[in-house]
């Protein structure tokens, strides 16, 4: 029997791509880049399944041009640049890939934390700049981290375990944000729910660990950063367009925060010549917070996982979309 026929929109991980060459008639996209646009409505034609990155646009638009399509895999946890409500529409099943990457997300996030904090990047220049003379009395002085207090946008499994580093390791008081609350959060923890405003005037760190939606889009503005302390430092490792670059530009420039860590930008990437990068007080890095071994491998079995149940008419191993089951397309392969 006939292969299912599926697109791979970048090369990923052997442990992941071996199972789904094996399984399904694949095409996989071999540049650095992602596909353009137009390339990927063309693969998409005649496929049941597609394996995408989080760089693709998965529209309406692209759906309606790949009739046989019936599952869509995200290599990544985060599903923003899906729309998941036009899939579920259509009969399509989400897959993405939660849980394999939380700890080294967590990690990326104290990373640029600490980082930012203790004046990492300027004093590094420095010393590439030939400015380091001698030892500096009053020279990089950065901030504290010990029993201060953490804010959490976004109390889900990656913001619960920056909290519980935080919190162990650094005796911090953690305050959250969040639609829902996390129970096992406030026991464990001791973190405490708060409005928006108070976690932006009491917080020294905030971490933004919250999906992107039309409501977190821009909510860190000129008036939040205007309600957070001089002395704070923001870290972002969910999504770049929550925070209005601008407004972050202006208040790391002007002193209104003292720094701010981004693994993740708007627009993303940065170019090499963009304000941000000029800035001695924001470290960015390229959305690398799940790139590690045991991270990127458990994205692609996961992935892969998705793809094939998915195109077997099998519940998905990680569903965004579970809904969609009544009116599932109907394979028109059998794996
Ligand atoms: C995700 O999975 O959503 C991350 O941003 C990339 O691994």
């Amino acid at each position: 029997m006939a292969k299912p026929k599926v697109f791979v929109t970048r090369p990923i991980p052997e442990v992941g791509l071996r199972r789904v060459l094996e399984y399904c008639d694949a095409e996989v996209w071999p540049g650095p880049l992602p596909p353009p646009r137009e390339v990927l409505l063309e693969k998409v034609r005649d496929c049941d399944g597609l394996l995408c990155m989080l760089t693709e646009e998965i529209d309406a638009a692209l759906m309606d041009a790949a009739p046989r399509l019936r599952v869509i895999s995200n290599y990544a946890v985060g599903f923003n640049n899906i729309d998941v409500n036009a899939a579920t529409r259509r009969g399509i099943a989400v897959g993405n890939t939660p849980e394999v990457l939380t700890d080294a997300t967590a990690d990326m996030a104290f990373c640029l934390l600490i980082a930012a904090a203790r004046r990492l990047l300027d004093s590094y220049r420095d010393i590439l700049d030939g400015k380091w003379k001698t030892w500096e009395p009053l020279g990089w002085i950065g901030q504290d981290l010990r029993h201060k207090t953490l804010g959490v946008v976004g109390m889900g499994r990656i913001g619960t375990a920056l909290a519980q580093r935080c919190r162990g390791g650094w005796g911090m008081k953690i305050l959250y944000y969040d639609v829902r609350r996390n129970e096992g959060a406030e026991e464990k923890l001791g973190a405490k729910l708060v409005d928006f405003d108070t976690l932006l005037s009491e917080s020294d760190f905030i971490s933004i660990h919250t999906v992107l939606n039309e409501q977190t889009r821009g909510m860190f503005d000129r008036k939040a950063f205007q309600k957070m302390k001089k002395t704070a430092v923001l870290v972002n490792t969910a999504r770049g367009p929550i925070v209005d670059t601008e407004a972050l530009y202006e208040a790391l420039k002007t002193g209104q925060i003292f720094a701010a860590g981004l693994d993740v930008t708007d627009p993303e990437p940065l170019p090499p010549d963009h304000p941000l990068l000029s800035l001695p007080n924001c470290i960015v890095t390229p959305h690398i917070a799940s790139a590690t071994v045991a991270s990127r491998n458990g994205m692609a079995e996961i992935a892969a996982d998705n793809l094939i149940l998915g195109l077997q008419g099998k519940p998905l191993r990680a569903w965004v979309n579970p809904e969609v089951e009544p009116h599932w397309r109907r394979p028109q392969n059998a794996v």
